[in-house]
């Protein structure tokens, strides 16, 4: 299946309850979003650049980063393959510029910019499709420039496993099949991703599955 309609189906129907569900509203994702807030506020934190600084975000959903990173005083640009959640973040944040497309298909009409960042949607690409977006991300980056991910992230293959049978043995099947459909990464493949184009990048975790990406050219 194409990149692009991969998993649009997906948002597609989960837009309008998907605010609910990073506010704990969905009981099997409650800990996949714990302290979802807390880790928007972090992902601007962290990007620390002067404002009027332009950023683009991949995955915006319904505009939640979005509407901090305009608050923050950033131009924001965001690419974003569902037409149900373009229409979310745009009642939300006016001030967003959203455009339809993906992580390997960003139109030409997007300038370079100076941070990118995203949360919750890095791992819709298999590893290969990562290793292809982030040598596009040195192209789309003016120098100087970061990158801010948030995303579930493994440890290893080990860690991998034991959280799907966890998600099984709590009968939580949603999970425990997203866990095995969609392309959650494991952090040494992950690291070799950001050094093989370019990137000097740094881990930090911030809930049992999320860990935090910050990303400079080398
Ligand atoms: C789990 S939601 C996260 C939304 C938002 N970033 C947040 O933190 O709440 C994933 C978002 O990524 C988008 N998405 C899925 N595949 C994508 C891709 N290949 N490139 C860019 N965005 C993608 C989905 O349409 C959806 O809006």
């Amino acid at each position: 299946m194409a990149l692009g309609a991969r998993f649009n189906e997906l948002f597609e129907r989960w837009a309008e309850e998907y605010d609910s569900a990073v506010s704990g509203g969905h009981p099997e994702y409650r800990e996949v979003f714990e302290g979802y807030a807390e880790i928007l506020k972090t992902v601007v934190n962290e990007l620390a650049l002067p404002p009027g600084s332009t950023i683009l975000e991949f995955g915006p959903g319904t505009g939640n980063l979005s509407r901090l990173l305009v608050a923050a005083g950033y131009r924001v640009i965001g690419v974003e393959p569902s037409a149900a959640m373009r229409a979310q973040a745009a009642a939300k944040v006016p001030e967003l510029e959203l455009v339809e497309g993906h992580f390997l298909s960003v139109p030409d009409s997007v300038p370079t910019v100076d941070g990118i960042v995203s949360t919750w949607a890095f791992h819709h690409l298999t590893d290969e499709e990562k290793d292809r977006a982030l040598a596009d991300m040195t192209r789309l980056l003016r120098p100087g420039g970061k990158i801010v991910f948030a995303d579930t992230v493994f440890v290893d293959e080990q860690a991998r496993e034991a959280f799907q049978k966890e998600a099984e043995d709590r009968g939580f099947l949603e999970l425990a099949e997203d866990l095995r459909r969609e392309f959650y990464p494991v952090i040494g493949r992950l690291e070799e991703s950001f050094r093989k184009a370019g990137f000097l990048v740094q881990f930090r975790r911030m809930n049992r599955y999320v860990w935090l990406m910050s990303a400079t050219i080398a």
